[in-house]
């Protein structure tokens, strides 16, 4: 991706619905034996891959634009494909749904961004406890629930972090579970919210979600839904950071503005003017000043960690010394080296980065090494003066919904290009002129 930076943006960004909702809730379509419909599905190469992972499983799949018809009525596979489920983490919390309707799953451990272990101890404490039999061998974890009916029985389960997955993936087996299932220190972020919201669509008997306890009480079997997945909070909130580095006008919209309170208020405390127009758009206006800030990345509804790359590229431009602490991955600030070839100031010491302000930064060629901070790189590009070529839009693609296309509707001059053209572009400073 070629960026040519320091030029204001101005328009509407229409935001697509979220990566993290949709794919969540395409697992747990797993759970119906009759018709799904999921609608404002993001055109994503992770939602690609996981329908993949759903029809190796043996799964209807059946796509039209934003719109993704899935039906699991004869899927009888509960072994899902090692190469396709160690690209993305989310095709693992498939388990639960799986373990749910035939009572053995066997899914090789998850990939998903290298930020981090990320473990799955949390979910597979949690399938123990509601009876299931668990065992980890030659990378893959094997479950099965023993007893004539193979039904999973519902538990008390306390997570010992709200992790996001573990909850998800909890809430699905419990859904179709003999009995009722309390999980407590549950996760809060709204895709929790948005999964449980749609396996209520279909007939779950679900409270709680949105708050750290949840209780779900298991039903024989769910019915027909057509569902829509709410928007992308991260994608808005990258183009709020878009706007706020580039001094833009922007409209966003739809947006859930409540789930964007911890990056609006950040913002805010920045200097940026963000303004609510009407229920579901936000508008951002020029700073005068970019203001230092700190940050420390915490579960819902504290400052989400998928935001701290895009805010380390703003506060690499902002006036004064900011600091980030990142609490929930252990190995989620590599984008600091990056920026600093873009020109910022940027010092880590284990998760926390120490950044201070410069004026200005300067386009260089720089390699996205996860999801978000790719997005961060394409943030300070558009504010770095000259050429910025950014490498690694494989992960880009997991999670932004054209991205670059979005940008340029709004003035950006972004253009992807092939692998020869940027190596041309590489050297040609070097070549002695003709
Ligand atoms: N953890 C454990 N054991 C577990 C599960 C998690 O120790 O069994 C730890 C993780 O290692 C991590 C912390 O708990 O340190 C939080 O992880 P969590 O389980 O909440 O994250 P996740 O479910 O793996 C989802 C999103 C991530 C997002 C996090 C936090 C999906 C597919 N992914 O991951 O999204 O960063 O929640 O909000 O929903 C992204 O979109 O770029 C992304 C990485």
């Amino acid at each position: 991706m070629q960026i040519w930076g320091g030029h204001p943006l101005q328009g509407h960004v229409k935001i697509s619905g979220a990566k993290n909702s949709a794919l969540v809730l395409m697992a747990g379509a797993l759970l119906c034996s009759e018709d799904c419909r999921i609608r404002n599905v993001p055109m994503l190469a992770d939602v690609e891959r996981m329908s993949q992972v759903l029809l190796a499983l043996g799964v209807g799949v059946k796509r039209d634009g934003e719109v993704l018809d899935i039906n699991a009525k004869d899927f009888a596979t509960s072994k899902a494909p090692y190469e396709l489920v160690t690209q993305l983490r989310a095709s693992f919390f498939a388990i639960g749904s799986i373990l749910a309707r035939l009572g053995v799953a066997q899914m090789p451990l998850p990939g998903g961004c290298a930020i981090g272990a990320r473990p799955v101890d949390l979910h597979v404490r949690g399938l123990q406890a509601m009876g299931a039999e668990v065992q980890i061998e030659h990378g893959i974890c094997n479950a099965y629930v023993p007893g004539s009916n193979r039904r999973l029985k519902g538990a008390k389960i306390y997570l010992d972090s709200p992790s996001v997955g573990a909850t998800e993936t909890l809430m699905m087996a419990a859904t179709l579970a003999d009995g009722e299932t309390l999980i407590e220190n549950a996760a809060r972020e709204p895709e929790v919210v948005d999964l449980a919201n749609f396996c209520k669509s279909m007939g779950a008997k679900i409270q709680g979600a949105g708050t750290s306890t949840i209780t779900i009480v298991g039903v024989e079997k769910l019915h027909s839904t057509d569902y829509t997945v709410i928007p992308d909070r991260i994608e808005a909130g990258t183009f709020l950071t878009a706007g706020a580095i580039t001094r833009s006008d922007l409209l966003l919209s739809p947006v859930v503005p409540e789930h964007l309170l911890p990056v609006i208020a950040k913002l805010r405390e920045m200097g940026v003017p963000i303004i609510e127009e009407g229920t579901n758009s936000l508008r951002i206006k020029p700073a005068d000043a970019l203001k230092a800030a700190d940050i420390e990345t915490l579960p819902h509804p504290g400052f989400p960690t998928d935001m701290q790359a895009p805010f380390m590229s703003l506060m690499a431009v902002a006036d004064g010394d900011s600091l980030i602490n990142e609490t929930v991955f252990e190995n989620r600030l590599r984008h600091a080296s990056e920026l600093n070839r873009l020109g910022a100031d940027i010092r880590v010491k284990g998760n926390i980065a120490f950044i201070r302000g410069v004026p200005v930064l300067s386009g260089a060629p720089v390699i996205g090494s996860d999801l978000r901070a790719a997005a961060a790189l394409v943030v300070a590009g558009l504010a770095a003066s000259g050429l910025t070529t950014i490498k690694g839009l494989q992960f880009l693609d997991r999670g932004y919904d054209r991205l670059d296309l979005k940008l340029l509707s709004v003035g950006a001059k972004i253009k992807r290009v092939s692998e020869a053209e940027t190596e041309a572009d590489e050297t040609a400073p070097y070549l002695a002129p003709k």
